[in-house]
């Protein structure tokens, strides 16, 4: 069977997330029969490394026999349930685990259903948390330049990427910006010092509008969607101080980081910090079925402990919270961390990625290489002696380039970025590296019709893709 009937029906039925969907007038989507591992496959049995664990996501890649079991026997057992009122094994099991490894003293796990969401946890629970002390003055948020958090308006509010928030400002409140610690363009020996240095401008803030503030929200080490913008684990540690200082809720997003993605199970580990709020998704549940949850401390849980109003309880749910298949796949997805030492395997992982990457990539096209953990990120530059037409979509062309060779990356503007399941093989890594210095050549180096008219249609997308 083809791809292109599924192509036809796809084009009458679906409008797909985070797409200019003119854009697949000139290059298809890319219908996905079946994946196994890091590889998918489509209906005519091309194959794609997936290089970016499905929108980071699928941490042991995909249909992974111990999590399709547990799958499958909890499917048998409970599906859903809902979690007002009543509970679960699966459910229990996983907070048991979740709060045995998170930072001291996040005790408490309020489960949500994707990321946006448990940011909206989060940033309620911290107004609201301020509110039932007799502070309802403090329900403002800090965010940093370069933030995402998610596209729900609350999420979206302390989201700092034009592209995705510009267009609904008339809905969203305005946060309090500090600028982003990113150190993406400076040599590793400077990251700490500039960390640091970013501090000054949190305190400045704080110190004048302390009254008036629940939180501060950040991405910990990493700032994805900006383009896999990194710092130092010095800036938390500092955050950590302030906050405690002039009484402001530290919430940490590890909705893309958390999981053993940045060398520790999580990256507030090695700041050597506890937030107030961790929020987590993403590889919860290793990439089999939505879930989110927030944790937080049994001071925060008490403040909305009470006999006589109703009112300050956490009047919050989704449908789908909690779910029991969802919980049963995230405590095998746990299981298999410690089974296979997953955290030392990704130390070694991360030190070949770099390794490899460096050996096959075309130097003189890759500035700002940086890494954290098992992420790698680079900025593409022209060849020497060339330019871009300032109107065209790099991230773009090298999508569909790299496709081409059998390799999913999903660059976002110049900056390319890797982080593939922890499974991958130190042969796949050079597969991966040969497949991305491959399309660098082919975007490069052919620019065919479909560069041009992609150069005429591009004026009005400032980032490629996200
Ligand atoms: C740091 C961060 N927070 C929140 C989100 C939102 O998660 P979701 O897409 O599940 O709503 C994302 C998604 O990319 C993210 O990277």
């Amino acid at each position: 069977m083809s791809n292109s009937i599924w192509i036809e029906q796809d084009q009458r039925l679906i409008w797909h997330p985070c797409t200019q969907m003119h854009d697949h007038e000139s290059f298809p989507i890319l219908p996905i029969k079946r994946a196994q591992g890091i590889w998918l496959e489509d209906f005519e049995g091309h194959r794609y490394m997936d290089a970016i664990s499905s929108w980071w996501v699928n941490i042991f890649g995909h249909a992974h026999p111990d999590l399709n079991a547990a799958l499958c026997a909890q499917a048998q057992q409970l599906s859903h349930i809902m979690l007002a009122g009543f509970s679960h094994q699966p459910i229990i099991e996983l907070s048991a685990l979740l709060v045995e490894r998170a930072p001291e003293g996040l005790v408490r796990c309020f489960y949500a259903d994707n990321g946006a969401s448990a940011i909206e946890v989060a940033l309620k629970m911290s107004m609201h948390a301020w509110r039932n002390q007799g502070q309802p003055k403090k329900h403002r948020f800090v965010a940093l330049s370069n933030s995402y958090h998610g596209e729900t308006l609350g999420a979206l509010s302390v989201t700092d990427i034009p592209l995705f928030s510009a267009t609904y400002a008339p809905l969203l409140t305005t946060p309090l910006r500090v600028p982003s610690p990113d150190c993406s363009h400076l040599p590793a020996t400077e990251w700490q010092q500039h960390s640091i240095a970013a501090l000054a401008a949190v305190e400045t803030l704080f110190s004048q509008h302390h009254s008036d503030i629940a939180a501060i929200i950040v991405e910990p080490l990493v700032q994805g969607a900006a383009g896999m913008r990194m710092y130092h684990p010095a800036y938390l540690s500092g955050l950590r101080i302030l906050c405690d200082q002039y009484r402001i809720h530290l919430i940490a997003d590890e909705i893309a980081v958390g999981f053993g993605r940045t060398g520790t199970f999580f990256a507030c580990e090695q700041a050597k910090i506890a937030p107030d709020f961790l929020c987590l998704s993403k590889a919860l549940t290793a990439g089999y079925l939505p879930m989110s949850v927030v944790l937080t401390t049994d001071a925060i849980y008490q403040l909305f402990y009470d006999r006589h109003e109703h009112q300050k309880g956490f009047m919050h749910s989704h449908s789908y919270t909690g779910n029991a298949l969802a919980a049963a796949v995230a405590v095998a997805s746990l299981q298999l961390f410690d089974r296979d030492q997953i955290i030392l395997q990704n130390q070694q992982k991360a030190v070949w990625m770099q390794q490899t990457a460096k050996r096959i990539l075309p130097s003189a096209q890759v500035s700002n290489l940086r890494q954290c953990g098992m992420i790698l990120a680079f900025d593409w530059v022209p060849a020497p002696g060339q330019s871009w037409d300032p109107n065209c979509r790099p991230g773009l062309l090298l999508h569909r380039a790299a496709l081409q060779h059998g390799i999913l990356i999903r660059p976002i503007g110049h900056q390319v970025y890797v982080m593939p399941p922890y499974i991958i093989s130190e042969s796949e890594m050079e597969e991966l590296f040969e497949g991305i210095a491959s399309a660098m050549r082919t975007a490069q180096e052919q620019p065919d019709l479909r560069w041009a008219s992609l150069v005429q249609s591009a004026s009005n997308h400032p980032m490629d893709l996200a």
